[in-house]
């Protein structure tokens, strides 16, 4: 018997350890046989911790599960969810990306081997460089850390580039509110970005890696030190790359956590041992990035979905998706909804669909108000815009943005002047200081929007000159962006912006 319980730390947050630990005791006590499995997270957070119990070949689902279930659960007297893959939650997705997230063990290759693993790396060996970008190209797989770039062309771009030394960079700040992707792929199945990793080092000419994430993340942090190792004694990594002749070796660098050290160049700076401040563009890391050579910065989602479109096929895997958005998209549901956690699904689901049917609504059981798509520099779309399929062109039809898919979901009690002002408060607080518009304009933008609560209503045109400014003069997405959440905030919910206008004028 098999006892699956995740190490991830959002079930750890549940109390995943203590169950862990009431397992391993009942388990002694009872002398039976069982081999406890820490997995990653299957994503159902509502469910965590949820154990699975594999014997006589059945793997079922317990969840959630306290300490205090654990006897119950060993004696048969708690009810099975069923497997996994029949809950509806579940079934309802495309898991390409996270395939084996929450399916095995982490730390095992021989798990991660048996479910598919090292395929796409095989492959790309026999490949040449040209071939392997090719491939990237024809799968159509963009950006997932949010500006969707086509990643092809950004590897051709390192590819092309004369220099001694080239680098891969794996951007894992996930700083973003509501994202959890790229620390649950990095906790549940941390061999799939290496693999990544080499093949887009196979593929550019690059022979060192870096994994760039933040303080917060220390399971994730472990996990890929963790794996790096065992990939590096079984020949995986290191300088005969499965004994292809070519050289590939990467590390984990851990960052302190500022929200722009998730902008590119600021997090080329921070790997440097600098500052973490934004570089100007260009040149562009492709040509000039960490230690001033060509550089892929790519976000651990684009680089953890590599292995599955080398191992089934470019074509395969832009054959999901709508329009230009090709592929899966790991969407991070959190916010004010009944089931939260992680949906791996093909673009082209609109919005609604993924609020009222997936999340299932509010947790609350009050009217949604408001999704904020796309982070802290989302904007925030309204019910009116639930046909919206998601897509990077269809968002940005609506005035918004996909960026790293996390969607927080708000009920009717959100107060959206004070969401608009806290947009701007974040950015004045996480701004690098670089660029006037961005380090002053927020701080302008908290008391403009300070003066609308008091009911200045002739505050507003100039709010709204100010995120011009912000949005044509900043230098990197933190400024630039900002006004998404504000503007949208005043666009869709424009009784909550100066609610006292009219008492007053009328008072005069
Ligand atoms: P960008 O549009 O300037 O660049 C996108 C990427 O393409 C960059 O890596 C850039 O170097 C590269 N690139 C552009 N032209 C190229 C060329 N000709 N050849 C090779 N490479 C080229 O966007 P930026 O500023 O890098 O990212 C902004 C996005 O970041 C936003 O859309 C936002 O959603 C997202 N974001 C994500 C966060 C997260 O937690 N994942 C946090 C904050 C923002
Ligand atoms: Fe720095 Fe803000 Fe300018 Fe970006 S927009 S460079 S964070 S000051």
């Amino acid at each position: 018997m098999k006892i699956y319980v995740p190490m991830d730390s959002a079930a750890k947050a549940l109390g995943a350890d203590e169950v862990a630990a009431k397992l391993t005791q009942e388990i002694t006590a009872r002398g039976l046989e069982a081999e406890i499995v820490r997995n990653g997270t299957r994503g159902m957070i509502w469910l965590e911790p949820l154990v699975e119990i594999e014997k006589d070949g059945k793997r079922l689902a317990y969840g959630p599960i306290a300490e205090e279930d654990v006897a119950a659960l060993l004696d048969g007297q708690i009810d099975t969810l069923g497997k996994v893959e029949d809950i509806p939650f579940f079934a309802r997705q495309t898991r390409l990306t996270f395939e084996r997230c929450g399916v095995i063990d982490p730390l095992s290759l021989a798990d991660y081997e048996a479910h598919g693993g090292l395929q796409g790396l095989k492959r790309a060996i026999g490949m040449s460089q040209d071939a392997i970008i090719d491939e990237v190209k024809t799968s159509g797989l963009r950006g997932r850390g949010g500006a969707g770039f086509p990643t092809g062309i950004k590897w051709d771009t390192v590819r092309l580039a004369h220099a001694p030394q080239k680098y891969i960079v794996c951007n894992a700040d996930e700083g973003d509110s509501g994202t959890f992707a790229d620390r649950m792929i990095m906790e549940g199945d941390p061999f799939t970005l290496i693999e990544g990793m080499a093949i887009a080092g196979l593929g550019c000419g690059a022979t060192k890696g870096y994994v760039y994430t933040r303080s917060e993340y220390p399971d994730a942090v472990a996990v890929m030190r963790r794996a790096i190792e065992i990939a590096r004694a079984a020949g995986v990594l290191g300088p005969n790359v499965l004994g292809c002749g070519r050289a590939f070796d990467m590390e984990v660098r851990v960052g302190a956590g500022a929200y722009v050290c998730g902008e590119e160049t600021s997090l080329l700076n921070s790997l440097e041992g600098k500052r973490g401040v934004v570089r100007a563009k260009p040149p562009l890391p492709a040509l000039e990035g960490f230690l001033g050579r060509p550089t892929v910065v790519n976000n651990v989602i684009s680089l953890a979905t590599v292995p599955v479109i080398f191992a089934k096929g470019a074509e395969h895997y832009a054959n999901f998706g709508l329009g230009r958005s090709k592929g899966t998209m790991p969407i991070q549901i959190a916010g004010n909804v009944k089931f939260g956690g992680l949906f791996e699904t093909a673009f082209g689901m609109p919005l609604g669909t993924l609020v009222n049917e997936v999340a299932g609504g509010t947790a609350s059981g009050r009217p949604v108000k408001a999704v904020q798509v796309g982070g802290p520099l989302g904007a925030y779309l309204h019910t009116d815009q639930f046909d919206t399929p998601f897509g990077y062109e269809e968002f940005d039809g609506q005035k918004a943005l996909i960026g790293h898919a996390g969607i927080v979901v708000f009920d009717d009690t959100a107060d959206m002047l004070a969401m608009a002002r806290f947009a701007m408060e974040f950015c004045a607080v996480e701004s690098c200081g670089k660029c006037t518009p961005c380090r002053i304009g927020a701080v302008r933008g908290v008391e403009t929007l300070d003066r609308i609560k008091e009911g200045d209503a002739s505050a507003i045109p100039l709010l709204e000159d100010l995120c011009e400014v912000m949005t044509d003069g900043s230098l990197c997405a933190l400024g630039g962006f900002t006004p998404y959440p504000v503007l949208s905030a005043l666009r869709h919910f424009p009784e909550e912006f100066a609610p006292n206008t009219a008492q007053k004028e009328a008072a005069e």
